[in-house]
């Protein structure tokens, strides 16, 4: 069924206080920045998260940090700061900010610098470098939100590629593709030829055949399994998982290949910032195309033009037999959608179908959590005793017919 609009509002804003965005903001880590970006004692790069615009940086110490990109004082920017040991020196006055949020020093008052310093105000965020990645906690309080120990947080970096790109369209519309199957063998036809292995060749195989698929709530989300025929007696079934604010965790294409954990954080109401961490937890990844990334933070393409070109759609490799014109690569094709969608895609007029389950769960889990958090409560998706993230499992495999598909997941 179709949102009202005040639910649509409620699901994808998060600027000016809206309620999605203090509850994120509250119950969640939010990445950042890949850790690559931030030398020790380099540039800090601005990173905005949930319309706040924020610096990142590394201090000479090999510490993260996250901050206000205004400086307290007259609110120069802290990107164009001076990164010394023990803190940013803002370039304006001199003001220095620890990694922590305090300031340290204020070289233009003459007054008791001490004091001075400790009745400054400003605001402390955590930020912490694991899985390649430099995580901010954005909330109130003394205990951050749980981490999300995903299964690729841990893994040597040979194990792992990020990239990062930011898409102008908001971000539930990611989101909401990242647990889409029925537009795999749609829109990525082409791209997964290209890249294809057994199991991208068995999807296409049955691209005819619509799976059955079946959900199971998680303390974290939901996840479901995707099943189809595969010959004599037997089930081909891939499970994924949807974890909770906005990780889909999805099912090698091969296996003990790679697999993808997509993510879509907001940076405003209208732009999001796109996450890929391709990861084998069995092997070394090299070279895919992922881990080539030329910059991973700006990476996957996003598509080649505007509107006004019909976003650099390519219609003569379409005359040749390219799915949608947008060969320059899998996530090049999805931005092309979430685009065309429009900045909010508006939920009020939409027809949905028997394919569309998967969204639908994703939206109900993102308002069941916000309207927690409007009541006061803590997500229960956010915080639960049964919630483990380290034995989340996304996997596929050849079933007998009639088995349960649960039994995948825990042989992983
Ligand atoms: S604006 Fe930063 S020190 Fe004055
Ligand atoms: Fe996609």
């Amino acid at each position: 069924m179709p949102l009202s609009r005040e639910d649509n509002d409620l699901l994808t804003r998060v600027e000016n206080g809206a309620p999605m965005g203090a509850m994120l903001r509250q119950h969640y880590w939010l990445p950042a920045i890949p850790s690559s970006k931030l030398e020790a004692g380099g540039r800090p790069y601005r990173v905005r998260l949930l319309g706040i615009d924020l610096v990142a940086f590394r201090g000479p110490d090999g510490e993260v940090g996250v901050l206000d990109e205004r400086c307290p004082h007259r609110k120069a920017s802290l990107a164009l700061a001076r990164n010394e040991p023990g803190g940013l020196r803002c370039i304006y006055h001199g003001w220095k900010l620890a990694a922590s949020g305090a300031v340290v020093e204020a070289p233009n008052h003459t007054g008791d610098q001490e004091r001075f310093c400790a009745h400054v105000r400003t605001r402390r965020y955590r930020a912490v470098d694991r899985g390649g990645i430099v995580w901010a906690w954005l909330g109130e309080g003394e205990t951050p939100a749980r981490f999300p120990e995903l299964p690729f947080v841990d893994l040597p970096e040979s194990q792992r590629a990020v990239t990062s790109v930011q898409v102008p369209a908001n971000w539930v519309q990611g989101v909401e593709a990242s647990m889409d199957s029925s537009h795999v063998s749609v829109l990525h036809e082409s791209s997964t030829q290209v890249t294809a292995g057994a199991g991208n060749q068995r999807l296409l195989m049955n691209k005819a055949i619509a799976p059955r698929l079946e959900f199971e709530e998680r303390p974290y989300g939901y996840r479901y399994a995707a099943l189809r025929p595969a010959g004599d007696e037997q089930v081909y079934a891939r499970v994924n998982n949807f974890v909770m604010p906005w990780y889909g965790l999805i099912c090698a294409p091969n296996p003990g290949g790679p697999s993808t954990v997509f993510f879509s954080v907001p940076v405003d109401d209208v732009t999001h910032r796109a996450w890929f961490v391709h990861f084998n937890p069995g092997a070394p990844l090299g070279m895919t195309n992922m881990s080539a990334s030329p910059d991973v933070w700006n990476f996957p393409p996003l598509p080649p033009g505007g509107p006004e070109d019909n976003w650099g759609q390519n219609r003569d490799l379409m005359k040749r037999g390219h799915a949608t014109g947008f060969p320059q690569h899998l996530g090049t094709e999805d931005f092309a959608m979430f685009i065309s969608q429009g900045p909010i895609v508006d939920r009020t007029d939409e027809q949905l179908c028997s394919a569309d389950g998967a969204v639908l769960r994703v939206r109900q889990a993102l308002l069941r959590s916000v309207r927690e958090f409007q009541a006061g409560q803590v997500p229960t998706l956010s915080d639960s005793p049964e919630l483990d993230y380290r034995r989340i499992r996304s996997v596929g495999g050849v079933i007998p017919a009639g088995s349960d598909w649960r039994a995948l997941c825990e042989t992983a």
